[in-house]
């Protein structure tokens, strides 16, 4: 039987209304022009790909059952909205996936279908990637959104993973060095490691296959919240380097951050309006979001696709990112595999206005109605659609603004 379908790619509609939001969205219309003092000589060219309809990326994979109308409608106009090109990859529901299908190991039971459906879903995405061979791909859920700053967002994120994960000029590549002193291996290095300043980022190697650097598997870009590296090296090993950028005008104050992890790194480390990029650490959660290359949807493909299933897919891919650690393969993490992110997160689940049980066809998310929302995102796409549909871009409203002081 066959459980995966791949729906003809959904072209983003260029529309006399998408060049004005192509403007909004360009490097010097959205609000954050370019400090003077980040523009360096070496500045890559292809990172300038992140400016372009995919993000950067080779393609931009949206996962969703097809019979969920309403998120599709709403994913197609936010992606026309900010001028993206996207492809949907069919959800699955989980009743439909065989137990021979689902990979097990000692002690691994057949997870609740919602679990399974999901976990499917996402495979089938990274399995897309391998099999079209794609040099890297954006997977998104149908219920993401994101502020129409998202290209800048991005860029920045691309020069913060230049200055953790590309080497410095003048080392060899036989034996590179980096910025981060515990980067690729965190078990050789100094304990703790100095902050690196977003406005004083080193000059790094420009990368070569991807705009945002040529050494990750996964830049998980949409979650609900995880920990930030440990400076004693803490439980897991990952490498330490964090480049803080403080005044981000697109991070919302303290009081509007939501996140699952507890306790919240962020908040409990760094002032008002800072944006953290690092390796992922520990306890990520929700997968709504995140950029595979072609190595890591292959690895991801051997480790959650034929490795035995223990747990939903955001679980897994944390699992994943800590070096592979899942109890059910042996519980050992002899792998390394590079997962960069960012806090707060730049994705934020889009809750539509009406009744809560319409949030998931996951979980449980209660009874009663809810206004429509979008946690964590200043200018979001989807809660400016008004303004953005009718071409008035002096009408975005910030979802998340500061106290008054
Ligand atoms: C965007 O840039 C990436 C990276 O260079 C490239 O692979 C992709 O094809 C580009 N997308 C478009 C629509 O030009
Ligand atoms: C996948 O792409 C890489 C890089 O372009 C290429 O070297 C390789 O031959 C491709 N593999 C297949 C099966 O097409
Ligand atoms: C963040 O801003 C809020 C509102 O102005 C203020 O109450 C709070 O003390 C600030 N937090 C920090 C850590 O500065």
């Amino acid at each position: 039987m066959s459980v995966r379908r791949l729906s003809y790619p959904a072209l983003a509609v260029i529309s006399a209304i998408a060049l004005v939001s192509l403007y909004l969205l360009a490097p010097r219309g959205d609000g954050v022009p370019v400090p003077l003092g980040r523009v360096r000589a070496s500045r890559p060219k292809l990172t300038d790909d992140i400016y372009n309809n995919t993000l950067g990326f080779e393609k931009i994979l949206v996962i969703g059952l097809p019979s969920r109308t309403d998120r599709r409608d709403g994913m197609v106009l936010g992606a026309a909205l900010s001028t993206l090109e996207i492809e949907f990859v069919d959800g699955v529901r989980g009743g439909d996936v065989p137990d021979k299908a689902i990979p097990t190991g000692p002690g691994t039971e057949r997870l609740p279908d919602a679990v399974v459906g999901s976990w499917r879903a996402h495979v089938n995405a990274i399995q897309e990637v391998v099999r079209r061979n794609l040099s890297s791909a954006l997977i998104m859920e149908d219920d993401a959104d994101w502020d129409v700053r998202l290209r800048s967002q991005l860029y920045d994120f691309a020069l913060a993973a230049h200055a953790l994960t590309q080497p410095l000029p003048g080392s060899s590549d036989a034996a590179p060095r980096y910025a981060d002193p515990t980067f690729p291996d965190p078990t050789n290095g100094p304990s703790a490691v100095p902050d690196i300043a977003f406005d004083r980022l080193p000059a790094t190697i420009a990368p070569a296959e991807s705009p945002y650097g040529d050494r990750w598997d996964v830049l998980w870009l949409g979650h609900c919240g995880m920990r930030l590296p440990f400076a004693d090296g803490g439980p897991i090993a990952v490498p330490k380097g964090r480049v803080v950028r403080a005044g981000d005008a697109t991070v919302p104050q303290h009081q509007h951050l939501w996140t699952i992890s507890d306790p919240d790194d962020l908040k409990a480390q760094y002032g008002n309006h800072t944006r953290v990029v690092a390796h992922h650490a520990q306890d990520g959660v929700c997968s709504l979001a995140y950029a595979v290359t072609r190595r890591g949807a292959r690895k991801l493909l051997h480790e959650l696709g034929l490795k035995a299933m223990a747990a939903a897919f955001d679980i897994e891919l944390r699992w994943f990112c800590e070096g592979g650690g899942n109890p059910a393969r042996g519980g050992s993490s002899n792998h390394r595999h590079s997962c960069l992110t960012t806090q707060p997160s730049l994705f934020g689940i889009h809750l539509p206005a009406g009744p809560k049980k319409s949030n998931s066809d996951i979980s449980d998310h209660g009874e009663g109605s809810q206004d429509a929302a979008t946690r964590g995102i200043r200018y979001s796409v989807r809660m400016n659609a008004d303004a953005l549909v009718e071409g008035r871009p002096d009408e975005l409203v910030d979802q998340w603004p500061d106290a008054d002081p």
